[in-house]
């Protein structure tokens, strides 16, 4: 015998159905960016303010450099395309994780944090890059440019920070933040310095391959 309800045929109804999620809601924001409430962290307000106020700017920047490296992990080019294309990945991987632990830090505080992009990209100082793709010693300056443009406004916020007792932000800043984008920095300007990788600046190559063979097997020259 058939089942008749795997037999019906499926209609779309408009008599009430509980199982229905009530969809297309709207209502006015329940917080203003800008503003904030009292949380017990036994911190001042004042710091609070500040604190949120500087972790925004940070934030801005860190999302702005996170997405910098995502751009310089696909469009980068050239000899060094497999080592870069993976170390800016594991760099914008680190950068990703900041920005959630920035971002979270300015909710705890009881502040908004800053999200979309058009309001990213008006808080940030971080100069915007092209749309277009650009040379390996480019992308890397405008990466190391924007890691120094993060440092000295870092310093600055994790003293200020410090000063009002803030220590969660200080450590957040100086522990998470400046290290690892001085990791980042080092590891990124590395690679532009100007050295060949076939031959020492101050060998005696002088580019012809018989001579350095002949040379090596009459004399050993000290390095120093
Ligand atoms: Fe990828």
């Amino acid at each position: 015998m058939k089942d008749q309800n795997t037999t019906t045929n499926t209609k779309t109804t408009k008599e009430a159905i509980s199982a229905q999620p009530v969809m297309h809601q709207t209502s006015k924001e329940i917080q203003k960016y800008g503003t904030r409430f009292k949380v017990p962290l036994g911190l001042e307000d004042s710091v609070c303010e500040q604190s949120i106020t500087n972790l925004n700017r940070i934030l801005a920047d860190t999302i702005t450099l996170r997405d910098l490296y995502k751009k310089s992990h696909w469009q980068t080019s050239g000899a060094t395309f497999y080592q870069l294309h993976l170390l800016f990945d594991k760099h914008y991987t680190e950068q990703a994780g900041l920005v959630d632990m920035i971002a979270e830090r300015i909710q705890l505080l009881g502040g908004i944090s800053v999200a979309m992009a058009k309001d990213v990209a008006e808080l940030s100082k971080i100069p915007a890059a092209p749309s277009g793709r650009e040379e390996v010693p480019v992308q890397i300056s405008r990466l190391v440019d924007a890691h120094e443009t993060i440092f000295k406004f870092v310093r600055k916020a994790a003293r200020q920070a410090s000063e009002g007792d803030d220590e969660g932000t200080n450590d957040l800043l100086v522990s998470n933040v400046i290290r690892t984008n001085e990791l980042q920095t080092w590891f990124v300007s590395e690679h532009l310095v100007a050295l060949s990788p076939i031959a020492a600046d101050s060998s005696d190559f002088d580019g012809s391959f018989s001579k350095v063979s002949s040379e090596t097997k009459t004399e050993t020259k000290p390095r120093h």
